[in-house]
């Protein structure tokens, strides 16, 4: 039965809403909008925009830099005016051609070799995280999951490893992860970034192979990067690599929870690691959408959009969308080919992913070798969101695998 515009436009405010993410089965609603149509068109805080659930779409628009620009902001639920000051400026909201340099600039570091380089301290950092969590016995598995990401970006950056803990703390509070309030949010905010200042005051004096070094030599048609421009992008790191990465591991940690039996296949068989990497990626899609803004009168699906019309791509639903994964509710570590949009596609593909990969394997490797079960201590806490896909708490009892698997 063809669907009527109020329906399609009940699907996309039930999308927005980010009860849905903490109380409701988000799963469910993208399911029934999936079989209702690939685009659903509603209002995000008065303003009509075009919601993306097919798989199919959704990679064409992302792909099409030319008709769809980013530097209308990259969520619905944005701050304009910090949008307009990091437009042009943060890659992630800056549009082509001058995308592609600072992305030259920031591919110069993220190189396999780095990688490399960073997983050393990856692995011992990821050890000894497991090791803690193990001898707690009970612990919140989102506090676990939490410092990884940060230190790797620490490392990437060239923030030494004395500081760590305080980007630690000051990054869980400057975005809102352990429920500061919005003052002191917005001082932990101010902390990091003069700590960035400070870090590129001395990377000016003393060059390291790292992130903020790439930066302050970087030069974009004979001009060098503004100490505004390189904040942004430290910025960027952390507000991209931190959470999403984060969300990942907790939402795969509990995929394996609910499915004893894929991580029984992979203790078995841990060759099976980096395909379960990808599934866990695409089962937890912690991104949950990416925004685009129309350039020009154009169509998506029977959808026709005006210039200026922002179009909500969700990375999440496209992740499910049955017409490209056969069961795409089922966690299945061996699920192949995977063609998921976690990371999303096209010119802004995230420029973390292969980091991001990496770090998951360290840590689920780590948790394969030392962890032999887990339970579950009460109901874990989703997140309430409408851009991460995560949980704010995920209290379990760890054992290790002399103890019985439960
Ligand atoms: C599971 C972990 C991660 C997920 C799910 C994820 C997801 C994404 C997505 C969906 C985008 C594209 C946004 C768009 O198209 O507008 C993106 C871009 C980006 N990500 Fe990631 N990310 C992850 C980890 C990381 C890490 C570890 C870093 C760096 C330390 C990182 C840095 C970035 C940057 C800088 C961009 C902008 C790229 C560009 O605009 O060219 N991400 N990420």
């Amino acid at each position: 039965m063809p669907l009527g515009q109020s329906d399609s436009t009940t699907y996309a405010s039930e999308l927005c809403d980010p009860e849905l993410y903490q109380q409701g089965n988000p799963e469910d609603l993208w399911r029934r909008m999936h079989a209702a149509g690939p685009v659903h068109e509603g209002v995000f805080e008065g303003r009509r925009f075009h919601a993306v659930v097919s798989h199919t779409l959704i990679s064409r628009v992302l792909k099409d830099s030319k008709g769809f620009s980013s530097e209308g902001g990259m969520r619905l639920d944005q701050n304009p005016a910090a949008t307009s000051l990091a437009a042009g400026k943060m890659l992630i909201i800056t549009d082509p051609p001058r995308h592609g340099r600072i992305r030259q600039i920031m591919n110069s570091v993220f190189t396999p070799r780095m990688v490399a380089r960073v997983e050393h301290n990856m692995r011992a950092t990821a050890v000894d995280i497991v090791d803690r969590a193990i001898e707690e016995g009970e612990c919140d598995f989102t506090n676990v999951a939490a410092r990884l990401p940060l230190s790797v970006i620490c490392d990437m950056l060239g923030v030494p490893p004395e500081d760590w803990d305080f980007m630690l703390d000051r990054t869980m509070v400057a975005f809102g992860s352990d429920g500061a309030d919005e003052l002191a949010m917005a001082e932990a905010h101010a902390d990091i970034l003069s700590y960035y200042e400070d870090l590129i005051r001395r990377r000016r004096r003393e060059p390291r192979d790292d992130v903020v070094t790439a930066l302050v030599n970087g030069v974009i048609d004979g001009t060098e990067l503004t100490d505004e421009e390189i904040i942004l992008n430290c910025d960027g790191l952390i507000s991209g690599g931190n959470e999403t990465t984060r969300h990942a591991t907790v939402g795969g940690f509990l995929a394996m929870l609910d499915n004893p039996d894929q991580w029984a296949m992979l203790r078995d068989d841990p060759g099976l690691l980096p395909g379960a990497v990808q599934e866990i990626l695409r089962f937890a899609s912690p991104a949950m959408h990416v925004l685009r803004t129309a350039v020009t009168p154009t169509r998506i699906g029977e959808h026709a959009l005006d210039p200026g019309d922002p179009v909500a791509l969700w990375l999440s639903a496209g992740n499910r969308d049955p017409r490209v994964f056969v069961n795409p509710d089922r966690f299945d570590i061996t699920r192949s080919p995977n063609p998921h949009v976690a990371f999303s596609t096209g010119a802004h593909y995230c420029l973390g992913s292969a980091l991001a990969r990496t770090e998951l394997t360290v840590l689920f490797e780590e948790l394969l070798r030392r962890v032999g079960g887990a339970e579950l201590v009460g109901a874990p806490q989703r997140t309430r969101s409408i851009l991460i896909w995560g949980y704010d708490s995920v209290v379990v009892r760890l054992v290790t695998r002399t103890e019985r698997w439960r």
